[in-house]
């Protein structure tokens, strides 16, 4: 009888301890947690945020005003060779693609451009819904209030824009691979308590676009005129997009705790890799419909061949990032080895990489 009063009081006091435990730190949680969005103290962040703000309400875009879609030069036919995808694009670089004949290149194209619209609006709706979440609890007169809303405005638009693209062509087109569909309707719960692993993965999804788009606008080539203007469009919005995520990341992130911040630093490789893949591996869907050899999809699954090269490039900005923000310790360095997308670092946000042409990328009229 003594002995189970005994583990009885025992038991009790470990439960007393837990949860006193567990207040504490969620006390010391939430007081951090309130403390970062408190940022009217850094006149030179408040100042950054004012200049993109201004810069959203100067140029920016309505794609049922800015877009003719009915123009006739807009007119989609199927076998209209500007539909032939690039040596930028690795599905187009690869050699499966260039032995197919040129009515396929150009059908296969078209799908390939018609899904890639749609995957950027499906990683636009996360975006969308993380900012809501984000901005739901910052406190008033905080200029991440009024920016991430203009950011919020303008990506409903691009994904209007997207959308009406993929209507256009008239491909049924999924977008992203299922898990990550499944996935994005947890992942924007992330932005309030995890702001730093949301803002990471915005640039997870934001860079491989914008790398692609950047890359065939660049190159020159006669387009489809309709799927240019769209590009211009979101070429243009994006850089401020990328802008944000990167100035809110440098404030934050070194002055994360320490193991926290250890495991942002392996987390990063993983989603960078990650919607990198989900942007330039095309779905289950396109292999089925164009009979693609399963050898081809395991070869692009695994990051090898035409898609390695791709990948690597377009982190070399998110590298240069890690690297200011003390993310590069030796157990990051070897994640990004391990997820294939380790190399050189930018020495400036936007640097061209070997072999990129550095001609600019056309240019659109504001409104
Ligand atoms: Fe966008
Ligand atoms: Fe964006």
């Amino acid at each position: 009888m003594g002995g189970a009063l005994e583990g009885l009081v025992w038991l009790l006091g470990l439960a007393l301890l837990t949860v006193g435990l567990v207040t504490l730190a969620r006390t010391r949680l939430v007081k951090r947690w309130k403390r970062n969005m408190d940022v009217m103290d850094d006149s030179a962040y408040v100042e950054q945020l004012a200049t993109l703000s201004a810069a959203s309400v100067r140029r920016h875009f309505d794609p049922y005003t800015d877009i003719d879609w009915d123009a006739p030069s807009y007119s989609v036919a199927k076998n209209d060779p500007r539909w032939v995808l690039s040596a930028t694009d690795p599905v187009g670089r690869s050699a499966w693609y260039q032995s197919q004949s040129p009515e396929r290149q150009s059908e296969i194209g078209m799908w390939r451009q018609a899904n890639l619209a749609k995957v950027t609006l499906h990683l636009e709706s996360i975006l969308i819904r993380g900012l809501m979440q984000y901005t739901f609890a910052v406190p008033n007169s905080s200029p991440e209030y009024r920016y991430c809303l203009h950011e919020a405005v303008e990506e409903c638009n691009h994904s209007l824009m997207f959308q009406e693209l993929v209507n256009r062509i008239g491909v049924d087109v999924s977008g992203m691979p299922r898990w990550l569909r499944w996935a994005s309707y947890g992942l924007p719960l992330a932005a309030g308590p995890l702001p730093n692993v949301f803002f990471f993965g915005v640039l997870a999804g934001e860079q491989p676009v914008d790398h692609l788009q950047k890359s065939v606008l660049r190159e020159g080539r006669s387009l489809h005129p309709m799927v240019e203007k769209v590009m211009a469009i979101h070429v243009a919005e994006e850089a401020r997009h990328i802008a944000f995520a990167d100035t809110f990341l440098r404030k934050r992130v070194p002055t994360m705790p320490r193991f926290s911040r250890l495991l942002l630093s392996l987390y990063v490789p993983i989603i960078m890799r990650l919607l990198a893949q989900a942007v330039i591996v095309p779905p289950r869907r396109f292999f089925k419909e164009f009979d693609i050899p399963r050898s081809v999809r395991r070869k692009w699954f695994s990051g090898r061949g035409e898609s390695r090269e791709t990948m690597r490039n377009m982190h070399a900005d998110i590298r240069m990032l890690c690297h200011d923000v003390g993310l590069m310790n030796p157990l990051a360095q070897l994640m990004w080895r391990l997820c294939r997308i380790h190399g050189r670092t930018s020495r400036y946000r936007g640097e061209p990489q070997r072999g990129q042409p550095t001609v600019p990328v056309p240019s659109i009229s504001s409104r």
